[in-house]
């Protein structure tokens, strides 16, 4: 059988709200509400109206404010008082659905239920007839068998069970893994075994709690297995460990080629405002939303993700974070585990002109301190930028140029330190540079000049003053070409500068 369109049906408002440790009010419950609309769910469970007051009329008020195509549902155990209870809470909804449920299986039934499993049956179909006589030809009912994950002994039971909810109006029957406490191959062998004994117009659900950690994987493989509806929370909220997240989940079967109704693009969004609603702060680990789960830190995977930066497939990301409206959502951090491509990229990204030749150069010493400090802040990282590359260290230190007088050439007076050696040149030359290279030469120190270029130093954003920048390539007689720079807000003393930094990194 084909995969339909997976149905998303949201249980924030109803499992999460009642894992909160201060459930919401009608006001905030329609925060979620709109962000529900706004990412394409087709159902929503508003609430549990019998539970108390507030939350009767939080159902009240989203039904009535429901669009004509959301599917608005409430929660009722299988018994009269809870029915009416939702039936009152949703009549107004466009498309009402009463969700009405008791648990199936072995220890469920003797242990909590204290009931005859042929009574539990009765029950539950006549809580759904019931359901469906209140809802008339306008709405729905959908039937659960709480604790399903737990009735791998009794599924001939339970299937049974299930065909007489059919019989007795229930269009979707929802499948919970109420505890996960076993393998997602199991759970998702129970929901195969189901689709196969019940009719293909009625509706199976799942909906997974996340104990171990695998709901997502249960929920997910469930849909392949032939479960149309999906029961799905924003971030994860629910009982203890929470519900499967709806974020991972629409992703998931997004990059298998499923079509997910969900606007994918609001995920990170809607993320940020259900953390902040609900006080429970995101993992900075969690799957898709976490504010590390796209940070690369190893050299060698910030090295693939660069190189696949622009790219639909990364070599070390699941998605490309626009998908989920996290365009800047890709993170490099230098550690001691890092490399030359961070740096380059984080002094990069800060509007710093930088070769990848010059991150080389850098490595070692963000790298010591990283060791000692741990993930550098961009702030350290660009001072050792600006330290290393524009004040280099080494023999040579320079103390002054000046142009003399206007000959028919100009001449420049240079002062500079050699290990403690002064020296005082006056050198004619079509500018400063060749000036400055003709003093170096006659004192020994001869550079060969293969690059030459000046440029404002991009200091605007910082609310500096531009500097004049110039960067120059020297070739050693070991051919080896090295990049130094010098800024100053004279131009002719850049020029020198980057010949010093230069000086200083051939002869260091
Ligand atoms: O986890 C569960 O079994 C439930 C049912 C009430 C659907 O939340
Ligand atoms: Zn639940």
């Amino acid at each position: 059988m084909e995969n339909k369109k997976p149905f998303f049906y949201d249980i924030t408002l109803r499992d999460g709200n009642q894992a909160l440790k201060k459930p919401w009010s009608t006001a905030q419950k329609e925060i979620i509400f709109n962000e529900l609309v706004k990412l394409g769910v087709q159902a929503v469970e508003v609430g549990f109206s019998g539970s108390n007051d507030m939350d009767f009329e939080a159902c009240r008020h989203l039904a009535g404010i429901a669009p004509s195509d959301i599917v608005i549902s409430g929660l009722a155990r299988a018994m009269e008082k809870d029915i009416i209870k939702v039936a009152d809470a949703i009549k107004h909804a466009p498309k009402p659905r009463i969700h009405t449920f008791i648990a199936m299986s072995p220890f469920n039934m003797k242990y909590v239920l204290k009931k005859d499993p042929m009574d539990i049956r009765k029950i539950a179909a006549e809580a759904v007839r019931y359901a469906k006589t209140l809802m008339g030809e306008r709405g729905e009912v959908q039937f659960s068998v709480e604790h399903f994950g737990d009735c791998g002994e009794n599924i001939g039971f339970v299937i049974d069970s299930l065909l007489e909810c059919v019989e007795a109006g229930a269009t979707t029957l929802n499948l919970p893994n109420t505890v996960e406490r076993s393998r997602p191959f199991e759970f998702v062998k129970l929901v195969r075994q189901v689709r196969k004994e019940i009719p293909e117009n009625i509706t199976i659900s799942v909906h997974c709690h996340n104990d171990l950690g695998m709901a997502t994987a249960t929920t997910v493989e469930s849909y392949f297995a032939g479960s149309g509806q999906l029961e799905t929370s924003l971030n994860g909220l629910g009982e203890r460990a929470g519900n499967t997240n709806m974020y991972e989940v629409a992703v998931a079967l997004h990059n298998c080629g499923a079509k997910t109704p969900v606007n994918l693009s609001r995920i990170y969004e809607t993320a940020i405002v259900v953390a902040e609603m609900s006080n429970i702060p995101i993992y900075e680990k969690a799957p898709l939303i976490g504010e590390d789960a796209l940070a690369h830190r190893s050299g060698i995977h910030q090295d693939g993700a660069l190189k696949t930066q622009g790219m639909k497939k990364g070599a070390y990301r699941p998605i490309h974070p626009s998908l989920i409206g996290r365009d800047d959502g890709e993170k490099y951090g230098f550690t001691s585990q890092s490399g030359k491509t961070a740096l380059y990229e984080i002094i990069k990204s800060q509007g710093y002109p930088i070769s990848v030749e010059e991150a080389i150069r850098l490595v070692p010493v963000a790298k010591e301190q990283a060791e000692k400090l741990g993930e550098l802040p961009t702030d350290s990282i660009i001072d050792i930028y600006l330290k290393e590359i524009f004040e280099t260290e080494g023999p040579f230190e320079f103390i002054s140029f000046k142009k003399l007088d206007n000959g028919p050439k100009d001449k420049f007076n240079l002062k500079f330190k050699h290990e403690n050696r002064e020296f005082d040149l006056t050198q004619e030359g079509d500018g400063p540079v060749e000036a400055c290279l003709k003093a170096l030469a006659g004192a020994g120190f001869v550079q060969k000049l293969v690059h030459y270029e000046q440029s404002a130093f991009n200091e605007e954003t910082k609310g500096a003053q531009a500097d004049a920048m110039t960067v120059i390539q020297f070739e050693t007689p070991e051919g080896l070409v090295i990049t130094c720079r010098g800024k100053d807000p004279s131009t002719q003393k850049a020029n020198v500068k980057a010949i010093f930094n230069g000086l200083n990194l051939i002869h260091k």
